[in-house]
């Protein structure tokens, strides 16, 4: 059984363990320095948003990293930009039960509307996240790094 609730702060660890194995899964090179200033954004509230982990027994097993955006567009926006469950907790429940916590704090913070992102190759999130409802808005997102 998983029980997800926000992280505090001595969840740091696994909760940026998870994220390094997020963006790795995704083909990226984890940057430690990168994922710790965000993870720090927002777990002390220097930056609005949600730290969510899941747990069987001791173990953290899951993740989920949101950040609110205000649009002037589509009002309160939570953007997730972390969402991941250790490949050996799969397909149990945990993935869904960070979810419906998301949509719980969302619901708490007024947010009109959750947002993210899946690479076209992603066909595993893209089928779990139509289980929940969410569906595709048909825009196109462009990106300029500038570092
Ligand atoms: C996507 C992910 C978070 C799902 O987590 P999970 O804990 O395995 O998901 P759940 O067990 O809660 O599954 C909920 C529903 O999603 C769908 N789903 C989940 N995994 C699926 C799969 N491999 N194939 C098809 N549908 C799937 C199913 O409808 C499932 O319901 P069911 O088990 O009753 O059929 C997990 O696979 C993951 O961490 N993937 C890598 C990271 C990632 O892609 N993150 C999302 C990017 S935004």
């Amino acid at each position: 059984m998983v029980l997800v609730d926000r992280a505090n702060p001595t969840d740091r660890l696994d909760v940026e363990r998870l994220i390094a194995a997020y963006h790795a899964s995704e083909g990226a090179k984890p940057k430690p320095e990168r994922i710790s200033w965000a993870v720090d954004q927002v777990l002390r509230n220097r930056f609005p948003g949600v730290v969510l982990i899941g747990r069987e027994k001791k173990a953290v097993v899951g993740v989920a990293l949101a950040v609110y955006s205000p649009s002037a567009e589509l009002g309160r926006v939570l953007v997730v930009n972390d969402f991941f469950v250790d490949p050996a907790a799969r397909r149990k429940g945990v993935g869904r039960a960070l979810a419906q916590k998301l949509l719980e704090e969302a619901k708490a913070m007024r947010v009109d509307r959750i947002d993210l992102e899946v690479l076209p190759t992603n066909t595993v999130a893209s089928a779990f996240w139509k289980a929940l409802g969410f569906r595709t808005q048909g825009r196109i997102i462009y990106s300029r790094d500038l570092l």
